[in-house]
């Protein structure tokens, strides 16, 4: 018995962004936005929300996967932004899609949202508990972001990116390795809503991205890596025999700094963060969405998906197309 990806889809907002757009906002500039990060231009909501994107990425996967909302057993949705503390994204787009039958809860593991909810699916699939899952990947991080603080603002980008999994006797998931690092949290947060009640009240300020890019740098190009080795090693395969890695979609040069460090061509690297930016845990979804729609991912293909983000958090699944 597997788990297998059997449908994706993805949404995005309509705006599109550009370098010299937001030059006009911050001190920054076309060059130094593509040099630094090979980012070109993102999509940014002009009212798309966290759940419409969802709901819109979700629709496509399941039309993708030949299925309906009425089949839908677990739906999961992993989101650092969500609209409403309660009830959860999930349930909303449950909601919309008319997933009647389906148990749906959030999940927030930041850039590595979607990988970590994927194998909370497959746990559940591979325990005989559900037999099929809806993931999904859905920010709208412009609403969290200092659109004055040019290191930030420049990054991320908005949108949503799911895959319909189901229990099958076919090679799907091959596995799985999952990391968080709690003790550097604060090289990348946003803070919630403060303590309020008719005992205390602390001051209610608006919190939004603030990150150590260096060091976030840093530890991507190094634990990265390392957790894909962890991975194929334990499921007994080679760099090598990998066809494509679907990382989450930062930096370029974090990309490519993984690239080299595993020895493995550029090519083998499909990217996307020229058009869409970093859009945290929708980043791997809507890359694994668009390489299946573009005729990329062909059935018996090995793929390995990776992420990290704040938390620290990140992790890596193998997979047979
Ligand atoms: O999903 C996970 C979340 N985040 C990430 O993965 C981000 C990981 N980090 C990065 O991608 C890179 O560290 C950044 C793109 C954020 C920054 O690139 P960098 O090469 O590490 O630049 P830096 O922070 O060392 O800054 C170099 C210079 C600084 O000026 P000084 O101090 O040398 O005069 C910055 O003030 O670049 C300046 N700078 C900018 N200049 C123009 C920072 N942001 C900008 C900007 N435009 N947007």
């Amino acid at each position: 018995m597997s788990v297998k990806i059997i449908g994706t889809g993805s949404a995005l907002p309509e705006k599109i962004v550009t370098n010299d757009d937001l030059a006009q906002l911050v001190e920054t500039s076309d060059e130094w936005i593509r040099e630094r990060t090979g980012i070109g231009s993102r999509h940014i909501s002009t009212g798309e929300t966290v759940v419409s994107l969802a709901a819109r990425a979700g629709e496509r996967a399941l039309e993708n996967a030949g299925r309906t909302a009425a089949d839908v057993q677990l739906l999961l949705l992993a989101t650092a932004a969500p609209e409403t503390g309660i009830p959860c994204a999930a349930c909303q787009v449950q909601s919309i899609l008319g997933a009647a039958g389906a148990v749906a809860f959030d999940l927030n593991a930041a850039c590595a949202g979607f990988l970590f909810a994927l194998h909370t699916a497959c746990a559940y699939i591979e325990a005989g508990i559900y037999e099929n899952a809806l993931v999904v990947g859905s920010e709208v991080l412009s609403k969290i972001v200092d659109w004055t603080d040019r290191s930030t603002c420049v990054l991320f980008g908005d949108g949503a990116g799911a895959a319909y999994v189901e229990r099958c006797d076919e090679p799907g998931i091959l596995g799985f390795v999952q990391h968080s690092d709690g003790t550097k949290g604060e090289v990348l947060q946003c803070g919630g809503r403060q303590l309020s009640n008719p005992y205390i009240s602390l001051p209610q300020e608006p919190s939004f991205v603030k990150m150590d890019g260096r060091e976030v740098f840093a530890f991507a190009v190094r634990q990265v890596p390392a957790c894909i080795q962890e991975l194929l090693g334990r499921i007994g395969l080679e760099t090598g025999d990998v066809d494509l890695y679907v990382l989450h979609q930062a930096n370029r040069r974090i990309v490519e700094g993984i690239a080299r460090r595993l020895a493995v061509a550029e090519d083998r690297f499909p990217m996307n963060l020229d058009r869409v930016g970093n859009m945290s845990s929708a980043a791997i979804p809507v890359l694994l969405d668009e390489l299946n729609r573009a005729g990329r991912l062909r059935a018996g293909m090995t793929l390995v998906l990776s992420g990290f983000g704040a938390g620290l958090t990140y992790g890596a699944c193998a997979l047979r197309w």
